[in-house]
């Protein structure tokens, strides 16, 4: 399984904090925006992953992130021109995907909670056609919500409906099969000029092959669109650090926990930010194992 985040886009809800930079390069808390969804592909064990992003920003991600190595994956990186939408992900990443099956996670998405790993390796290793998610907001006006018949089916997801027929939304996290890419491919613009991933998810759920999976409250799905947005979400991410002592999308963490780096490259990244809680924090997790 490969990994795309799509971190493009104007932000412009955010201006003018985002003028100058990228919305997911701007820091929840402790790290950069970005940090989160990479944190969840991590998580689900996936070391393949693209980047997409605006011409002006996208050094930039290469400049935080290089080419993955320090963290044990493979990064590379895609320009995407203009924001056409978030099925362009598919298309711009076509050559990337090749063959195999793809999880898309939006640069401005923040999960946390009870078993996430589990999560995502459920919709791994069940994946048949797409997987996405059903989430319960109180604003679904704003998102892709699932309509449901009496029976619990799933019978449609509207896009930012005027009337939503329920208050589960989709949120920034796809699962799909390497068909993923001829269905991007079809998807004619919407009403707002954009190639929506609601029309790709609507495509899997013709051919019977949508998976519309229900997250409990255990897990937080956190809203990052507008500056009291950024604010409640560093707040939980400042809660949970400093409650617990354990560190929300930690990335360095992640890929040692995974395997992807051994405990010496992990020390070596901690002392590369020891001047930092953060650093500090992945020295401490190396020494419990190395002075053992
Ligand atoms: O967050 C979940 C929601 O994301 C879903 O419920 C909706 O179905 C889906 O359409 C999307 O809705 P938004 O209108 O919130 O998406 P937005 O245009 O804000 O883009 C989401 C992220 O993707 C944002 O960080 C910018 C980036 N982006 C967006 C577009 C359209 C790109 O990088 N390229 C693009 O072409």
């Amino acid at each position: 399984m490969k990994g795309i985040i799509l971190a493009g886009g104007h932000g412009t809800r955010l201006n003018p904090m985002t003028v100058a930079v990228s919305k997911q390069l701007l820091p929840v808390y402790d790290k950069p925006m970005i940090y989160y969804p990479l944190s969840m592909l991590l998580l689900a064990g996936i070391s393949e992953i693209l980047i997409i992003s605006t011409p002006q920003d996208t050094p930039l991600y290469r400049r935080l992130l290089g080419d993955g190595s320090q963290i044990g994956v493979s990064i590379t990186y895609k320009v995407q021109d203009t924001p056409r939408g978030l099925a362009d992900a598919f298309i711009l990443g076509a050559d990337f995907i090749g063959n195999d099956s793809v999880c898309l996670i939006l640069g401005d998405n923040i999960f946390y909670g009870y078993d996430m790993s589990g999560v995502l390796q459920n919709a791994i290793k069940n994946l048949d056609g797409a997987t996405v998610f059903g989430y319960p907001v109180k604003n679904p006006k704003a998102f892709g919500v699932v309509e449901f018949d009496e029976k619990h089916n799933v019978i449609s997801i509207e896009e930012k409906p005027t009337h939503p027929k329920s208050n589960y939304v989709v949120p920034g996290l796809y699962f799909y099969d390497s068909q993923v890419v001829e269905i991007a491919k079809n998807v004619k613009p919407s009403k707002r000029g954009e190639i929506e991933i609601t029309s790709v998810n609507n495509a899997y759920l013709s051919m019977g092959k949508l998976k519309v999976s229900l997250l409990g409250r255990g897990i937080a799905w956190l809203d990052t669109g507008t500056p009291h947005g950024m604010l409640k979400a560093a707040e939980f991410v400042e809660a949970v650090q400093s409650r617990q002592g354990y560190y929300v999308s930690c990335i360095e963490e992640i890929a040692w926990r995974r395997g992807f780096i051994s405990t010496e490259q992990l020390l070596e990244l901690g002392e590369k930010l020891q001047a930092t809680e953060y650093g500090k924090y992945i020295i401490s997790l190396a020494g419990e194992v190395l002075n053992q």
